[in-house]
């Protein structure tokens, strides 16, 4: 069975002794001493620092060897399956991130002139170009670093049409249904608006009739994220779009779900008005630990002229930015966006093509189904809102029976899968599903690795019924054992930096 690694690694600053530092050849260090030299000479005398910064002062070695071993106590998306569902942890090519390491990508800096960087202006532009085309959408917006952040940009849109049209005192309320990421009522009430929640039906779709009884003419649009939080594709789009549209209301769109859509249908001609993408998730970015990320915002024609400032204009000859926009919201992130996010994103649409894309999604697709059907073989777990159709890029299970007849929760399987040197797969999310375990295996994992998944799923179920106890105390065979999870995300106990580390100890 696995066994991770498990080194009684110190923190950086415990490492280490005074006068250790890395190595560098003579002349490199004499042209960096040079230029600090000229950098701190540019610093005014009463902005500089009296001492020096507390670092630790280390060898190359020691620094190496550290972060080798913490490393090797760490599981990422390159260690392996990675099923966390909602969250498309996909194996993101190595050729993106040298890509936007290059100098004359990162060295460039927003303040530079517009004639001085008109490649990454154009870099840009054409990107905003591809995901509205990917999207059906008319115009896309680069700046949010996220998808809540996108979700925000799209509700203060809403609220901008809204105004505009003078029925924003009466437009209060925003419908969400009970299957969407947590982060959708947030932003709409971030944005001023009242949440209203719809239930799914027993498909796990918007409950039509529902759906009609809470539209009125305050409704300021719907958020809806398709294919929902549990895999399934929204069967009724057109005739919600309608209901919404018809009451006067905007439709968003939740696309942080489009890697299994990509080149086979679009938000846009679903009749959607605003979408935003987690480029982070279905575009080539690695985001597991919360970054860095990109939330792009298309929206439609309607809805351009509210879009944030800059835009970025071509006009046949050259790149520049354009503020004069004077019905724009304003600024919702300092310059044109995460960049290097957004570059990556741009090289991996460019090596997929659209047949690489429409591929990408087929095999998402395939492969949850395929996981899908070898769990619902599983005794202990079920298949909530099964209506015998094929999902998308994700299935939520209930371990519900598991925990009825045996004690072992959903919470104990993901933690005797890290066990199995596997990332254990979402849990208790969506709210609809109780004891939800949300696995989407996404596109870059081989069929053995989903083999490698199910059968260990297989063994910790039968292992619950049989010995209950090893399940409950899981995991066994990691760095870190069982955690209290209520210590671990305490304010009282967490140390988000150093400083607030040594200040608690003291
Ligand atoms: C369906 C859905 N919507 C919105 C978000 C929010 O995106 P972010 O975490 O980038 O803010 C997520 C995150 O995974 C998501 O799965």
């Amino acid at each position: 069975m696995f066994k991770q690694a498990n080194w009684n690694e110190p923190i950086i600053f415990n490492l280490g002794r005074s006068g250790r530092k890395g190595h560098l050849l003579p002349k490199a260090e004499e042209e960096i001493r040079r230029a600090v030299g000229e950098l701190d000479a540019l610093i005014p005398k009463h902005m500089r620092r009296e001492h020096k910064p507390n670092l630790p002062e280390l060898s190359e070695v020691e620094v190496y060897r550290h972060f080798l071993r913490l490393s090797e106590m760490n599981y990422g998306v390159d260690s392996g399956f990675y099923p966390l569902g909602s969250c498309t942890m996909k194996y993101n090519p190595k050729i993106n991130e040298q890509l936007a390491n290059l100098p004359t990508i990162n060295m460039v800096h927003p303040y530079q002139d517009a004639s001085t960087v008109q490649g990454i202006l154009e870099i840009l532009y054409r990107l905003e170009r591809m995901l509205a085309e990917i999207t059906g959408t008319h115009e896309v917006c680069l700046q949010p670093s996220a998808g809540a952040h996108g979700e925000f940009l799209g509700t203060l849109l809403m609220r901008a049409y809204h105004k505009k049209n003078g029925e924003i005192q009466q437009r209060r309320e925003i419908i969400v249904p009970d299957s969407a990421h947590g982060t959708n009522p947030a932003s709409a009430a971030m944005a001023g608006f009242n949440v209203v929640v719809v239930p799914s039906d027993s498909e796990g779709c918007v409950d039509l009739e529902a759906l009609k009884t809470v539209v009125s003419e305050r409704t300021a649009g719907l958020m809806l994220t398709n294919p929902n939080t549990l895999g399934i594709f929204e069967k009724n789009i057109e005739e919600i779009a309608k209901i919404i549209h018809e009451a006067g209301g905007l439709l968003y769109y939740d696309g942080a779900n489009l890697n299994p859509l990509l080149g086979k249908v679009r938000p846009g001609d679903m009749g959607f008005d605003i979408v935003h993408m987690n480029i982070h998730k279905t575009f080539s970015t690695p985001h597991g630990g919360g970054g860095p990320g990109a939330g792009p915002v298309g929206v439609s024609k309607d809805l351009a002229r509210f879009l944030p400032v800059p835009r970025i204009v071509f006009d046949g000859n050259s790149y520049r930015l354009d503020y004069d926009r004077p019905e724009s919201i304003g600024k919702i992130r300092c310059f044109y966006g995460n960049v290097a996010v957004l570059l990556k994103a741009y090289a991996y649409i460019l090596s997929l093509g659209f047949e690489g894309l429409k591929e990408v999604a087929e095999v998402s697709v395939l492969n949850a189904n395929y996981l899908m059907k070898k769990l619902m073989e599983i005794k202990g777990l079920t298949l909530p809102f099964n209506s015998g159709k094929p999902r998308k890029h994700e299935c939520v299970f209930s371990a519900k029976p598991l925990k009825n007849e045996t004690g072992v929760s959903a919470l104990n399987i993901a933690k005797r899968l890290l066990d199995y040197g596997l990332h254990a797969p979402t849990i208790y999310f969506p709210l609809i599903v109780e004891e939800a375990l949300m696995i989407e295996p996404t596109e870059t994992f081989e069929k053995e690795e989903i083999d490698r998944f199910v059968e260990a799923m297989r063994k910790i179920c039968e292992e619950a019924y049989a010995n209950p106890e090893k399940t409950l105390k899981a995991p066994h065979n990691t760095a870190i054992l069982k955690l209290d999870e209520v210590k671990a995300s305490h304010p009282r106990t967490m140390s988000l930096s150093w400083r607030m580390y040594l200040k608690k100890k003291v």
